[in-house]
């Protein structure tokens, strides 16, 4: 008699979770809407900061299910990688390198974007909130790599130089779900502003390479 009532226990049991595996898609999004509203309605729109700044496109859709789902899988990640390759801007008069004197300035700097922040004025990098970048400055966050010795290590050449312009401007064209902000892409930097970080990370002179 236990015995049988333990099968039956546990034969309501499979068919429960059945039933939840098959009920979990349609509550997934049931709690992600409501999820939704909740922020919408905690936020209030102010200067630039505005409440379309909660609609997610497709990477970041597809990104923020991911931790609920575990990493990416890795036919998603490269299909989600090039789809931001075909993102990328370079500069069209082709030049790369700025100055890295102002390159450290916007790797310094945290302003921008906002509500309490002038539209009309330029936003910082923030680099040094996830990587280190000299020896000098020894206030750094850790969630990005040590980019100390950074064009030491891996050199100037023009595939560098395009590479690290591309990744300023758009991580996730080489790193799907990558946590760096998508500087150029979001019109976050200018142009001109990513050249500059390119020479702070690339210039032999640059206090990223002593
Ligand atoms: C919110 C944190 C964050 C900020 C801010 C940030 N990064 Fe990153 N960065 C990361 C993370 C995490 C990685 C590693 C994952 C990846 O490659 O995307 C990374 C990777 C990189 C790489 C690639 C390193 C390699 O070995 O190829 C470069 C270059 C880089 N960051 C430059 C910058 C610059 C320049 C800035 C400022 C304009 C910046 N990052 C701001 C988090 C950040």
């Amino acid at each position: 008699m236990p015995f049988a009532r333990t099968v039956a226990v546990t034969l309501a049991g499979l068919a429960l979770a059945g039933l939840a595996q098959a009920a979990q898609p349609q509550k997934g999004a049931k709690d992600e809407a409501r999820a939704r509203e909740v922020i919408r309605a905690s936020f209030k729109e102010k200067g630039q900061a505005g409440l379309d700044r909660l609609e997610q496109d497709e990477v970041q859709a597809a990104c923020s299910r991911a931790p609920a789902q575990g990493p990416l899988p890795d036919a998603a990640a490269k299909k989600l990688v090039a789809a931001q390759q075909a993102t990328l801007v370079y500069p069209a008069d082709g030049k790369l390198m700025g100055d890295w004197k102002k390159g450290e300035q916007i790797a310094q700097s945290g302003v921008g974007k906002q509500f309490s922040d002038d539209p009309a004025k330029p936003s910082g990098g923030n680099c040094y909130a996830c990587h280190r970048l000299s020896k000098q400055e020894v206030s750094f966050g850790t969630l990005g790599p040590s980019l100390y010795q950074y064009g030491k290590v891996r050199g100037q050449g023009e595939a560098m130089q395009r590479y690290t312009y591309a990744k300023i401007f758009n991580p996730q064209a080489f790193t799907a779900c990558s946590t760096m902000p998508r500087f150029g892409h979001h019109a976050i930097l200018t142009e001109e502003q990513i050249r500059d970080l390119v020479a702070l990370l690339l210039d032999p002179a640059s206090p990223v390479n002593q």
